[in-house]
């Protein structure tokens, strides 16, 4: 698989002309997008599908979680949409259910485990006994078990999570950022090049790209860089 093919820009724009003059400045850079809440209540999962008709690879980030039938009748969906990547929250019902749903489709299943922002102190206020870290690690074997295709995790935890689920699991990470690039809000950022290093099967690349003056200028250096790296 070709290298661009596995980032994916984080259209994380407000409205469809923004994201339709990225699309359009990124050209042949570019082949696979990721269209999350923002964008999504402003017209993004109709962009998805003409996205996808034009053979983008498409990330919906929609962390779907709801009773398994709902679940399940969303998925089914969302299948037909010709979407690659769908993410949902690690709950066993909700992954059994969208696995369920994707049927023999070609849409993989994401697990987010555990949110990023939620600390040992939020997740005890949730009413869990467990630490975060715990917690993440059941929920990955849980989502693997249940047949989740792939799970999504900060660049940190891709050595220790590949060592406990093992190769057939995809795992994909945000959170990454070019050498010299500005981290923004991110706590815990990688270069891809090291991402990848440490068995990342895809990135999820957002500001470094889409907030770039030339996105498409900086989509190919981190091409470039990771050639290099
Ligand atoms: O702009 P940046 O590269 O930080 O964007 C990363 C993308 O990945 C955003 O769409 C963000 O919502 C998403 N993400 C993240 N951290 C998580 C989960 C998702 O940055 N833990």
């Amino acid at each position: 698989m070709p290298m661009r093919d596995k980032i994916f820009v984080a259209l994380d724009v407000p409205t469809i002309s923004e994201a339709k003059r990225l699309v359009e400045n990124l050209g042949d850079a570019a082949t696979s997008y990721k269209i999350g809440y923002q964008l999504a209540f402003a017209g993004g999962l109709d962009f998805a599908r003409e996205l996808a008709q034009q053979g983008k690879n498409i990330f919906l980030d929609m962390k779907l979680h709801d009773i398994g039938n709902t679940v399940e009748k969303a998925v089914e969906n969302i299948a037909n949409m010709g979407v690659q990547y769908l993410t949902v929250h690690a709950y066993p019902q909700t992954i059994k259910a969208a696995v369920n749903g994707k049927g023999n489709s070609a849409l993989k299943i994401l697990a987010v485990t555990v949110l990023t922002s939620y600390d040992d102190n939020d997740v005890s206020e949730l009413g869990f006994s467990l630490k975060v870290k715990d917690l993440v690690q059941k929920r990955a074997l849980q989502a693997r078990d249940y047949g989740a295709n792939g799970l999504i995790l900060s660049p940190d935890e891709l050595l220790e999570t590949r060592a406990l689920v093992g190769n057939t699991m995809e795992l994909i990470t945000p959170g990454i950022r070019p050498s010299g690039a500005s981290a923004d809000d991110q706590k815990r950022i990688m270069t891809p090049a090291r991402a990848f290093q440490n068995s990342a099967n895809g990135l999820v690349i957002g500001r470094p790209i889409v907030a770039a003056l030339n996105p498409r200028e900086a989509m190919l250096n981190i091409l470039k860089e990771i050639e290099h790296g």
